[in-house]
């Protein structure tokens, strides 16, 4: 149970469309969410972690005919592939929202009632390029010419269209959003995104055409039903309906505004300008931050369905491990940043970083503290300042970690629980502890104790990272459900003395080439 004035935290992930299955894009933008949601809570937060899919719109409608199926048969079956790949990441997710779901749609119309209501929607004709891969208007001025036809900066292909359209008046909200930015110097994440968005505005803003009459398959606009809602003014909509809005008390009380956007920077317009300046509009209050992470490539290369190369989460994990999958999501890239998957950097980081360096510190640690120690949590002596520096190392983690993640720098939190992996690992070749079993069994023991410790901080705090794997090792060091949380990082919750341990066993296996095979 929560109390009342228990710290709340909300994160989001992008809805997904449902044209496609899901891929490693998917897969990563919502592994980010996961670890905070899963941080936070050991952190002591109340969260609440969003995903789900963004079923309407011409894509999906025209993805479906294709499928030769009606629309809702479509999105029911693809939504649920989304479904089983949150289970297969181990995705913490609290709720899952569709936006066919009828709490959704009742959300949609009313914010457009309120929009309309003050002042900021007119009725008249959109001439103008749209493109359906992007969902999305552009200008004559944004658009490239490639083999005679007119192309989308995104490279996707554009139509022209002239019908009936509403528009809501994004022109006049220029300033506002520029003042937003200034005043909330840490909405947009990365800093170089942040520019970019501001050059964007600063550009001008052209009013936005937010109703669609050529296709069925959407929301409709409240008294005109010729008229469908652009895909984008509802797929945003999904964060307040999950927090229970038009109601705005409970849940929206508690959790609006969201701390956390998180996209992939191809989608960060319409959730850093488009987005502010609906809520804004509709007098509600914008979002906290948008991060706008980065893309894969594979071996080099840009991920598309044509070249064949697209990765499916579902085989990473298949091949090389859940956890190990997590893991290199995460700290290969510097979060942000656009980074590359290939066999042979996930190879290297599962052996080097999880065999070798936590697998094994664990292992030699929790053997050794098994045999020589009569089976038990050993008893320390005083502390010398070798290892008062490596317990001071453990303890200055979580706020450390702590500050990376406050601005989801992923990459830099694992890389401070490894360095204290590696500390540990220099630590026991120093000390020699087998040797000490000798010459000095008390000496020993506050050593190994001292280990143990390290092991319990690193592992504590790698659990949103290897949900999984950190359970085995915590349960390798009996620590009960309660005695998981970060509030027990500190001197004050050490391991008891004299605690039975079960026999060890190795949790990071190594990768062994399969003989025969090419790598
Ligand atoms: N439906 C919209 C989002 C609406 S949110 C109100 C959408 N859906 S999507 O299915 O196309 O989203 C895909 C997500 O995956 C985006 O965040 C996108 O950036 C991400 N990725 C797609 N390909 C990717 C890579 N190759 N690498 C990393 N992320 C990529 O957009």
């Amino acid at each position: 149970m929560s109390s009342p004035d228990q710290k709340t935290y909300y994160v989001t992930t992008p809805i997904y469309y449902v044209n496609d299955s899901p891929h490693i894009g998917h897969a990563y933008t919502t592994l980010a969410c996961d670890v905070l949601a899963r941080f936070k809570r050991l952190d002591g937060y109340r969260v609440k972690f969003l995903t789900g899919t963004d079923e309407h719109g011409q894509k999906v409608e025209k993805a479906a005919e294709a499928a030769g199926v009606d629309p809702q048969s479509f999105t029911d079956e693809v939504s649920q592939r989304f479904r089983t790949l949150a289970a297969t990441m181990n995705f913490s997710n609290d709720d899952f929202i569709r936006t066919t779901e009828e709490r959704h749609k009742r959300a949609v119309q009313d914010l457009w009632v309120r929009l309309q209501e003050r002042g900021h929607i007119y009725l008249e004709s959109y001439d103008g390029w749209y493109s359906v891969r992007d969902e999305a208007f552009y200008g004559e001025g944004e658009l490239v010419e490639k083999d005679g036809q007119k192309i989308a900066p995104t490279g996707a292909p554009v139509e022209w269209v002239k019908e009936p359209s509403y528009f809501f008046d994004l022109s006049k909200w220029q300033e506002p959003l520029l003042r937003f930015y200034e005043e909330n110097p840490n909405f947009i994440l990365p800093d170089s995104r942040r520019n970019e968005v501001i050059s964007f505005v600063k550009g001008g803003l052209r009013d936005l055409s937010i109703s669609r009459t050529s296709f069925k398959w959407g929301v409709p606009v409240p008294g005109d039903d010729a008229h469908i809602m652009y895909v984008w003014l509802d797929a945003l909509t999904n964060y307040i309906t999950a927090a229970g809005y038009p109601n705005q008390d409970g849940d929206y009380a508690d959790f609006w505004p969201a701390d956390l956007h998180m996209v992939g920077k191809d989608i960060l317009r319409f959730h850093a300008v488009y987005w502010p300046a609906f809520l804004m509009a509709a007098d509600l209050e914008p979002p906290k931050r948008v991060f706008a992470h980065g893309w894969w490539t594979n071996e080099g290369e840009k991920i598309s369905k044509s070249l064949g190369n697209v990765i499916d989460p579902v085989s990473l994990v298949e091949t090389y491990g859940l956890d190990q999958t997590r893991y290199f999501l995460l700290r290969e890239v510097p979060f942000g940043n656009d980074g590359d998957f290939s066999h042979q950097a996930m190879i290297n980081r599962m052996n080097s970083e999880l065999a070798n360096d936590l697998g094994n510190l664990c292992q030699r640690v929790l053997s050794m503290v098994v045999k020589n120690c009569d089976g038990a949590v050993p008893t320390p002596g005083a502390f010398e300042p070798s290892d008062q520096a490596l317990l001071d190392k453990a303890h200055a983690m979580l706020p450390a970690v702590r500050a990376h993640l406050d601005v989801q720098a992923f990459h830099k939190m694992l890389e401070t629980v490894f360095e204290v992996v590696g500390d540990a690992n220099r630590y026991v070749d120093e000390m020699a502890p087998w040797a000490l079993r000798k010459t000095d069994p008390a000496r020993m023991e506050t050593v190994l104790y001292t280990l143990a410790e390290a092991i319990r901080h690193a592992v504590i705090l790698l659990q949103p990272v290897m949900p999984d794997t950190t359970a085995k090792l915590l349960d390798q060091l009996v620590l009960g459900p309660d005695e998981r949380g970060f509030d027990r990082l500190n001197p004050a919750c050490r391991l008891t003395p004299g605690t039975p341990l079960p026999k060890p066993e190795g949790a990071f296996p190594r990768w062994v080439a399969e003989e025969g095979a090419s790598q």
